[in-house]
């Protein structure tokens, strides 16, 4: 990414809650930018730019790690009861902070079931699963803590270390056909991106509370599939059939079945101009297969 006429400087100091795999992606990257990073995890890592935060245990971060705090991303899904961790514990901190901006992951999952038809921002949500009305519930509580919020919405989140390929080599791997179903997906590194794009270009663009992020291609998880044994040079097992599969999953990858639905990233990629790394499956992969040969 291009450093030019940067916002971003060792004068920003980034909270990351939740460095789990899209924040130690964010982390990383923002990093060469010369900001200063901390990271939460849930407990103690040897990292020293990593804190303890846990909302379940309510290990809450000392002040000190909020001293001139200027950005925050949170990465944390909402908790079992459906509240939102960061929002539950440190909300009043964070008001009382000269924060610039805070960016909030969210799931495409909001939207519920299009049936395969293409769904944007300007959609009213509908959600369908429980833990997606609670995921709203949670980004309307963002929302309306004034907070300079920003909401990214995601689809299927891969990457190196985390993808199909990890599922082939663990025999986690099912290849299960459903006809007409598409997922949508994001490369880590898009989210990453993304989101740094809008940050550089924050004082330019017209600003999004709600942007999705997501690539360009919709597409079967058969197809998926089948391109990473090619890569592999293996033979892709039969399909089976979703209504011969379904007993056999638990009831969440069920859940993910019941859900079709195209995200357009057309506000991103069109109306704010950001260009994806990895427009499809097949660019993201190819990364993924690579990183995973060195
Ligand atoms: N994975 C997907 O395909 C996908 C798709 C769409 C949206 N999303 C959402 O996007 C966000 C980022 O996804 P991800 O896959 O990168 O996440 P992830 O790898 O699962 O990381 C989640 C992070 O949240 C922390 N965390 C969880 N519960 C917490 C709590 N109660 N208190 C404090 N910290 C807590 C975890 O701590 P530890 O590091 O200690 O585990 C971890 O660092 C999440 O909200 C996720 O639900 C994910």
């Amino acid at each position: 990414m291009k450093k030019s006429a940067s916002l971003l400087s060792n004068k920003n100091k980034f909270l990351i809650l939740g460095c789990g795999f899209s924040g130690s992606y964010f982390a990383k990257t923002i990093k060469k930018f010369g900001c200063n990073v901390l990271t939460s995890s849930r407990s103690i890592r040897r990292d020293p730019n990593s804190f303890v935060f846990n909302s379940e245990n309510g290990v809450v971060p000392s002040e000190k790690i909020f001293d001139g705090v200027t950005h925050i991303l949170s990465c944390i899904p909402p908790d079992k009861y459906g509240n939102d961790p960061v929002l539950k514990i440190l909300k009043n901190k964070l008001k009382s902070l000269s924060l610039e901006w805070v960016g909030y992951l969210s799931t495409t999952g909001v939207y519920g079931n299009t049936k395969g038809n293409w769904v944007s921002e300007i959609d009213e949500p509908n959600p369908f699963q429980k833990r997606s009305h609670k995921r709203l519930n949670c980004e309307k509580e963002w929302i309306e803590s004034d907070l300079p919020v920003q909401i990214f919405r995601l689809p299927g989140i891969y990457g190196p270390g985390r993808s199909t390929f990890e599922a082939i080599k663990n025999k986690k791997i099912r290849v299960i056909s459903k006809k007409n179903q598409v997922f949508s997906r994001i490369h880590v590194a898009d989210i990453t991106n993304a989101i740094i794009y809008l940050l550089q270009n924050k004082n330019s663009l017209k600003f999004y509370q709600v942007i999705n992020i997501a690539d360009d291609e919709p597409c079967s998880q058969i197809e998926v599939i089948q391109y990473c044994y090619d890569l592999l040079g293996l033979k892709m097992p039969n399909p089976i059939l979703f209504e011969d599969a379904k007993e056999k999953l638990s009831p969440i990858a069920q859940s993910f079945w019941m859900e079709n639905r195209r995200v357009s990233n057309k506000l991103l990629c069109e109306t704010l101009g950001y260009t994806l790394i990895y427009k499809n499956y097949k660019l993201g992969l190819k990364n993924c297969y690579l990183k995973s040969k060195k």
